[in-house]
């Protein structure tokens, strides 16, 4: 009952949202029409560094766009420091290891309260390309090494954002993942893996949450610049995701602007001092761009302007504290426990000394540096909010490392009989302000030396240590096995000194878990060869194959799984059933699965679904994450959880076809608490709807004719003429020899049985055949 209704709220929504966008259409072509060639032009590029290009005569209007992804961050210019107070939410790669879709949508509604409030239109955010490789330096600001997860992330988010009348900028499509040589590079990267690793984060996004604008990457995909790529802006974007809004060019990400036309890209940013518009002007005169091209482009542009320009409310004031409590609250479910030997946190209400060593817990890394830098509104510290919460305790303080990251003989030693007089250390480590940044990639996975050396000569005196790291990205961690916890609070804003507070007490039971994976170390990296990029060319040589699917395919051992996180209680999982075993892949198939809190206090869970295809056409990951919920279950309490999959859950991406295709047979659907932990699993037997339908030439392969029933004959007839037997084979010998000469046979193009025929099987037979195979 409740689902259909909330079905029929999503299509009564979707139905509004694309009625609302062709009212803006015909509004803008109405204007557009009326429009000189050089006002045209003008709206195809900027007015300023953030806004767009007025036209008053004919009632066009400026917006303002900004950044970013996890704060407003509206500045004058290029000046990132200087822009006005905004909630700092934690970076990108915090708030995916929430998983929590619902939390992420509220962030998306507060930051939408704050572009309201200072009359911003679009927010330049999020951010969803794949983290390839550990070292990223924007790897902060995106979600995931997963599609699914990243997908689903950002349509949260920017269902929040545009619910509140605000616009999103999707970005930066596509296949923008290194910093190094960003603005020239070329990805280049197979159709197959773009659109089964590179492309659905996007594809979900626009399907389910139609962001107002997507942003274009500087990079150049298979030698052709992003802004000017038909291939990615109409072809895919556009024509084949059904996308509505307009394309945006990353600041900057301009080569060719008449070329970016005619591809798809709507709007350049920054302005371009009238110098591309004129291009523009002159490339329509010269009849090298078309003018109807143009009046398109425009009129996309227009009618997502028309719309922005509504949908601004005047007045609205924020509640900054109302904010700042949520940001604690999406920082806190950002939090990824990642050890804890003998139940060592949360801090025991008994332990009276506790020592409290690193800077981070006074002065947090709290952000990343580059375009999405946000100036807080507050800034909370671990240090102040631990005293605040548990007041039986003595905090004892020692610096430990400076803020570059190094530590002497003083700082050690004072940090050493710190830990000595204590129950209890609470050791706050990480990555300071310039090991990660927009613009630049990470040169190792390591923590700086000092903050290594700092938890190995703790770690020798006392325990009991709890190392809190603060970072944006996946580090390695030598002292594992020295230390008692492990707390990943990623980057967390501005409350996540407080957050860090919530779940070292436990007033917060930690519920995150790792949107990529750390692996043990970089050489075994699925890109320990092929990163950044060697020559202007980045070579995606691993294919589908990164993060989780490639350890599980390679059977590394991470340092920590994808997927994976602790709690301050215990869950199981049971009874996994399927509405159906055997089925067609356009059934409605759902799995349901029961999840018991078996631990003493309330906590949530991430329950994840993977699918393995048992006997696969080509090389698949081993288990794909397709679905994943999240729930909260007081003690003792269960919840039936339930998925319903989809032909696409089952599908690979065919290069032949240039589309999704599933293969008949046995899929695993595995479920659980991590990728490296699914004790749940049913196996459905599932039934192709869409056949491929093999197309025969003179260059197919002599095997692959056994694949229809047409072929078959003909495979017959050729493999017994070619094996010279005109009978079956009887005795071991003979059954021995024909398979023999058939293995030989097998993996021939057909074309070479003419030259093996020496000229009795004739080019017209060859011919013939094929039209007898490729007949319907
Ligand atoms: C970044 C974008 C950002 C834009 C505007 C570019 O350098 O790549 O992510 O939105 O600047 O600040």
């Amino acid at each position: 009952m409740r689902k259909s209704y909330v079905l029929g709220c999503f299509f009564f929504a979707v139905l509004s949202a694309s009625a609302q966008t062709t009212d803006y259409r015909e509004k803008a072509k109405k204007i557009v029409a009326q429009m000189t060639l050089e006002e045209k032009a003008s709206l195809c590029s900027g007015e300023t560094a953030w806004s767009t290009q007025a036209i008053p005569r004919l009632g066009v209007p400026s917006i303002f766009m900004t950044d970013g992804p996890h704060g407003l961050r509206k500045a004058e210019g290029f000046d990132f420091t200087n822009s006005v107070p905004a909630t700092c939410f934690p970076t990108a790669s915090g708030l995916a290891s929430s998983w929590n879709k619902e939390l992420v949508k509220r962030v998306g509604e507060a930051l939408a309260t704050e572009s309201q409030a200072n009359d911003v239109q679009i927010l330049l955010g999020p951010g969803i390309n794949m983290k390839r490789s550990p070292l990223g330096g924007r790897n902060f600001e995106y979600f995931s090494e997963d599609p699914v997860l990243s997908g689903k992330i950002a349509a949260a988010f920017i269902n929040g954002v545009q619910s509140k009348g605000v616009g999103t900028s999707l970005k930066h499509f596509a296949a923008n993942n290194q910093e190094f040589e960003r603005m020239s590079n070329s990805s280049v990267v197979d159709e197959r893996t773009l659109s089964e690793i590179y492309f659905p984060a996007f594809e979900i996004a626009v399907k389910e949450a139609q962001p107002w604008t997507v942003m274009c990457s500087y990079n150049k995909l298979n030698g052709v610049y992003a802004s000017e790529n038909e291939y990615l802006l109409t072809d895919v974007l556009k024509k084949k995701w059904g996308f509505q809004g307009f394309v945006v060019s990353d600041w900057g990400a301009v080569n060719d602007r008449p070329l970016g036309v005619t591809a798809g890209l709507n709007l350049e940013m920054p302005a371009s001092g009238g110098f591309n518009n004129k291009k523009i002007v002159d490339a329509v005169k010269k009849g090298t761009l078309s003018e109807s091209k143009l009046d398109e482009i425009v009129i996309e542009t227009l009618a997502i302007t028309l719309k922005a320009k509504d949908s601004h409310q005047q007045g609205i004031v924020v509640d900054k504290a109302k904010h700042h409590t949520l940001a604690r609250e999406a920082s806190g479910e950002s939090i990824v426990l990642l050890k804890n030997s003998n139940g060592i946190l949360p801090l025991k209400v008994s332990a009276k000394k506790v020592a409290i060593i690193g800077a981070f817990a006074k002065k947090p890394r709290y952000q990343g540096a580059g375009s999405s830098q946000v100036k807080p509104t507050q800034i909370e510290n671990a240090f102040d909010e631990l005293q605040k919460l548990a007041k039986g305790t003595t905090f004892s303080y020692a610096e430990g490392y400076t803020s570059a990251g190094d530590t002497n003989a003083t700082l050690l030693n004072e940090a050493v009989k710190n830990a000595k007089g204590a129950e209890t250390v609470l050791l706050f480590a990480g990555l300071p302000d310039v090991y990660e940044s927009e613009g630049y990639d990470r040169a190792n996975m390591d923590l700086p030396a000092g903050h290594n050396q700092l938890i190995d000569a703790v770690a020798k005196v006392n325990k009991n240590v709890v190392v809190i790291l603060l970072n944006g990205s996946a580090v390695s961690t030598p002292w594992k096995k020295e230390v008692a916890s492990i707390v990943e609070a990623y980057l967390g804003g501005q409350a996540g000194g407080g957050a860090i507070a919530d779940v070292l007490t436990g007033k917060v039971n930690p519920s995150g878990k790792l949107s990529e994976t750390f692996p043990m170390r970089l050489e075994d990296t699925p890109t320990a060869i092929d990163f950044p990029s060697k020559d202007g060319v980045a070579n995606y040589g691993e294919g589908v194959f990164i993060g989780y699917r490639y350890y599980d395919k390679k059977k590394i051992e991470p340092n920590f799984p994808f997927g994976f996180g602790l709690s301050y209680t215990t869950f199981s999982y049971s009874d996994i059933k399927a509405n159906m075993t055997s089925a067609k892949d356009s059934d409605a198939i759902t799995i349901s699965v029961k999840v018991k809190n078996t631990g003493k206090v309330a906590g949530k869970e991430v329950v994840q679904l993977y699918v393995h295809e048992q006997e696969t056409a080509l090389s698949r990951p081993e288990n794909e994450l397709k679905h994943f919920e999240k729930i909260a279950l007081a003690p003792g309490e269960e919840k039936t959880v339930q998925f319903q999959l989809s032909s696409r859950d089952f599908a690979y991406y065919s290069t032949t076809a240039h589309d999704w295709i599933v293969k008949s047979g046995k899929f695993d659907i595995r479920v659980g608490s991590s990728s490296r932990d699914l004790p749940l699993q049913e196996t459905l037997d599932i039934q192709s709807t869409k056949i491929l339908t093999p197309v025969f030439t003179r260059n197919s392969l002599l095997k692959e004719f056994k694949q229809t029933k047409n072929s078959a004959v003909i495979y017959e007839a050729l493999t017994r003429s070619f094996t010279g037997s005109t009978k079956k084979a009887e005795t071991e010998e003979e059954k021995k020899a024909e398979a023999f000469m058939i293995a030989m046979l097998a993996d021939m193009p057909i074309n070479k049985f003419l030259l093996l025929s020496g000229g009795k099987f004739t080019e017209e037979q060859l011919q013939a055949l094929l039209q007898a195979a490729n007949a319907k």
